[in-house]
């Protein structure tokens, strides 16, 4: 989960991707936002890109807030136009009155060094990035079961490896909360996993989960619906996850072996799905979970705040937003000032959301990264997903479906509580990655989840205190205390193959 990377990020955050809403915002609003608000058009035009997609995609929370709109009322705006436009009005000679000021809670502070974008690469998606880094790769698209259109890149080959080419081990690997199958390359050639891998012979394929970047699109519904931004990754791990994994062996062979890597939310997927969707146990050849995260009884990020309102659905969407998770200042300001909290920064440090950003461990953090993370991080996800991790910290020790209330329950599942992931039902050989000084998969957390696992390989801690769990995807020495662990334990599998799943002879249940 990189929820701390959003949440602190946000404030200074300027999106450097591509427009992803269109036609939110109400067009006379955008035209006197244009005609008005020169200092912010001359920016965004500077950086080549439409004021209205900027708008759309980076201010229209703040002024929604501004305002003391809620979205709803915004979309039905008919009655609130006049009102709207007077508050518009007020905002924008506030913004003139006070120049700088105000332009700076817009366009955040930290804007010449996020987007400071000399470097094109920060606007490239995936697949340029891969290009730019001299590999060749693959984009395929996969219609899940219950109609979400999802992106998968695939990095086939090796930088300097003929096409033609003796078929390739492989290796799924799949994203955090908020994160995207850029997670995986935006370290570099030297340092991201997906081209370490490449160098080490496998065919990578980079997923990505529904409502991300690369995976916004339905066959049916509006993504700017709730219909479209009712899952969690319960819903993940029962249609995404397959269809992914059985798209690839559509294409390679129905022998393929997927070793499975996940990070973060990559690999509490892995677990529900496993749990539930048991032959998918047969089908993969091992999983390898960096940082993982399915009990979550020892939480010190803030998302443990959000959990004492976990049983008020309804409270809980109001603040965070129905559809798409995309908090609002005070939301954040209320997160950041409770992360502080556990910091015990000064509150001057704390204001400085970049310094928030690479926190705790500073050392691990590749500052020269920060423009490229900031222009593919939070990539999207949904509200309820966030809740469900929230229900999941409130009902300590419970790692189960979504919470409906008893009512809900009663008629989504016939039971008052919702039911638990059976962990015990997991079969595939499974290695545990875990850090000290993770936030979100606490040493008890991942312990109580190793001694659970019927085929477990290793539990390896990273020996680095400071290690965060963000680092294991950038930090600057994740190559030798993560990757090359995670290399030797892949490999291993092939020499010696793992214990066979189908007899079952050491199953110690
Ligand atoms: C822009 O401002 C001018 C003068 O204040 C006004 O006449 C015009 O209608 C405005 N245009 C828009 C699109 O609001
Ligand atoms: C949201 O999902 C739940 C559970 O799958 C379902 O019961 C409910 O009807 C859905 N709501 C909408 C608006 O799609
Ligand atoms: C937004 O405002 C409308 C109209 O006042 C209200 O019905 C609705 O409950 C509000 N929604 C949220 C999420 O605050
Ligand atoms: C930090 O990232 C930059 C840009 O990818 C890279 O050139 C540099 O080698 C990295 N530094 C370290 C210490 O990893």
């Amino acid at each position: 989960m990189k929820l701390l990377v959003i949440v602190f990020t946000l404030i200074l955050f300027i999106q450097c991707s591509e427009s992803r809403h269109t036609g939110w915002f109400p067009q006379n609003l955008v035209d006197a936002f244009t005609n008005r608000t020169s200092q912010i058009t001359n920016y965004v035009r500077s950086k080549g890109r439409s004021l209205k997609q900027f708008y759309v995609e980076n201010v229209r929370n703040k002024i929604t807030s501004y305002l003391g709109f809620n979205q709803t009322q915004i979309e039905d705006r008919i009655d609130n136009q006049a009102r709207i436009k007077r508050k518009f009005k007020d905002y924008v000679e506030d913004a003139q009155a006070n120049d700088e000021k105000i332009f700076d809670a817009i366009a955040p502070e930290k804007l010449e060094y996020s987007c400071n974008d000399n470097d094109p690469s920060i606007h490239m998606t995936t697949p340029q990035l891969i290009a730019l880094h001299g590999y060749v790769s693959e984009s395929h698209t996969i219609v899940t079961e219950d109609g979400y259109i999802l992106t998968v890149h695939r990095i086939p080959h090796s930088r300097n490896a003929k096409r033609e080419e003796n078929p390739r081990k492989t290796v799924l690997l799949h994203h955090g909360l908020l994160g995207s199958s850029a997670d995986w390359i935006v370290a570099g050639p030297e340092k991201g996993l997906a081209y370490i891998l490449s160098e080490a012979g496998y065919d990578v394929w980079l997923a990505n989960v529904r409502g991300n970047t690369y995976s916004r699109a339905h066959v049916s519904l509006n993504i700017d619906t709730f219909a479209f931004w009712n899952f969690t990754f319960h819903e993940v791990s029962q249609h995404d996850l397959p269809a992914v994994i059985d798209y690839i062996m559509d294409t390679k062979g129905w022998d393929t072996k997927i070793n499975y890597i996940g990070h973060s939310m990559g690999t509490t997927i892995l677990f529900a799905l496993l749990s539930t969707k048991t032959h998918y146990n047969k089908v993969l050849r091992a999983g390898f979970a960096l940082a993982p995260v399915a009990f979550m009884t020892d939480i010190k990020s803030p998302i443990r705040l959000l959990a004492k309102y976990s049983n008020n659905l309804e409270y809980l969407l109001k603040l965070l937003g129905a559809n798409e998770f995309l908090p609002q200042n005070a939301v954040l300001r209320w997160l950041s000032k409770h992360a502080c909290e556990i910091n015990h920064y000064e509150e001057a440090i704390c204001e400085n959301s970049m310094f928030v950003l690479c926190g705790h461990d500073e050392r691990q953090f590749n500052r020269s990264l920060l423009p490229i993370i900031l222009g593919h991080v939070p990539a999207g996800a949904s509200t309820k997903t966030l809740v469900h991790y929230a229900q999941e910290i409130r009902n300590v020790g419970r790692f189960q479906q979504f919470d409906y209330g008893t009512e809900g329950n009663l008629i989504k599942y016939g039971t008052l509580s919702p039911p638990e992931y059976p962990l015990h039902k997991i079969t595939l050989p499974i290695a545990l990655f875990s850090s000290e000084n993770d936030w979100l998969a606490s040493d008890v957390d991942v312990t109580n989840l190793y001694v659970q696992l019927i085929n477990p390989i290793e539990h390896y801690i990273v020996p680095l205190k400071e290690f965060n769990h963000i680092d294991f995807l950038w930090a600057v020495d994740a190559p030798k205390l993560v990757f090359a662990k995670l290399l030797q334990l892949l490999e291993e599998g092939v020499s010696k193959p793992f214990y066979n799943i189908n007899t079952n002879t050491h199953d110690i249940r």
